[in-house]
């Protein structure tokens, strides 16, 4: 029997095989979930479905652009017709393209960012819960980062979402957990995807420094983070921030 056995959940954003989201697609679906991953990359969604079906398990693709309440509501109606309801709604998508200072980021830039990382959560919440207040249990997981937390140079729209991010799971943990819904946030520090600078970029280097740890994080390391709050056994853990971070953030 897996941790999360017989469960449903949504992942968005889990179409990249080196990323986070699919680390979290994986691990949830070898603990027995059926797994929606919610993304706009067709390719890469469709690669994580299939891979999880290699191994098993039960998965869906359904594309989905998470600004956008049609595709984002679509994308419920498909999760609930093939596996029954919805238990589990992990907001992993944001947009990390246009990272700048505030001066330099045009307003259609602050808009796409704050649409897809913090609308999009936003959305995928506000049409996910009326399912799991059906099914009488729920546990919303917001991939923030120390981003949310901390400034970074050069962040503006992206630090500002992910901290927005912070304050809509306070929100959602208040407003549902009389339903027996929890919302919690993982902050994640340097983990290295996709998306991570190599270990030939200075920004590696420094990535490295800022730990305590001395080393950058692996997706599994979130993604046993998000398990942890799926399941039972953070069955009071509600409104909280986890901070994977290999440290960042201690000094
Ligand atoms: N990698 C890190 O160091 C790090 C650190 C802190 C936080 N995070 C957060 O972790 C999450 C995953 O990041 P990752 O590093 O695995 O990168 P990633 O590129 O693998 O994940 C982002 C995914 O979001 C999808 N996406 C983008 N816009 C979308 C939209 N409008 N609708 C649906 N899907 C969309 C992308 O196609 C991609 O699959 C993000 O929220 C990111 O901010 C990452």
């Amino acid at each position: 029997m897996g941790r999360l056995q017989d469960r449903v959940a949504i992942i968005t954003g889990a179409a990249s095989a080196a990323g986070i989201g699919c680390a979290i697609a994986l691990l949830f679906s070898e603990e027995g979930t059926a797994v929606t991953v919610a993304d706009i990359d067709d390719a890469g969604g469709r690669h994580t479905t299939e891979m999880i079906r290699k191994r098993g398990g039960r998965a869906l693709f359904c594309h989905t652009d998470i600004s956008d309440s049609k595709d984002v509501k679509e994308m419920v109606r498909a999760t609930v017709a093939s596996f029954g309801g919805i238990h589990v709604l992990v907001n992993n998508a944001a947009h990390m393209k246009d990272t700048k200072p505030a001066l330099e980021t045009t307003e259609e830039e602050w808009n796409r960012s704050l649409a897809v990382t913090l609308k999009g959560a936003f959305l995928c919440s506000k049409h996910v819960i009326p399912e799991m207040i059906r099914a009488g249990v729920g546990s919303i997981i917001n991939i923030s980062s120390v981003g949310g937390l901390v400034g970074f140079e050069g962040y503006a729209a992206y630090c500002s979402a992910k901290g927005g991010i912070l304050q809509l799971t306070k929100s959602l943990a208040i407003d549902y957990g009389r339903q027996n819904i929890r919302a919690n946030a993982i902050c994640p520090g340097p983990i290295q995807t996709g998306i991570s600078p190599r270990p030939d970029d200075p920004l590696y280097q420094y990535q490295l420094e800022m730990t305590v740890l001395g080393r950058k994080g692996k997706p599994q390391e979130v993604a046993y983070t998000a398990l942890f709050l799926a399941c039972e056994e953070s069955s009071f853990v509600t409104g909280a921030s986890l901070v994977v971070d290999g440290g960042w953030t201690v000094r």
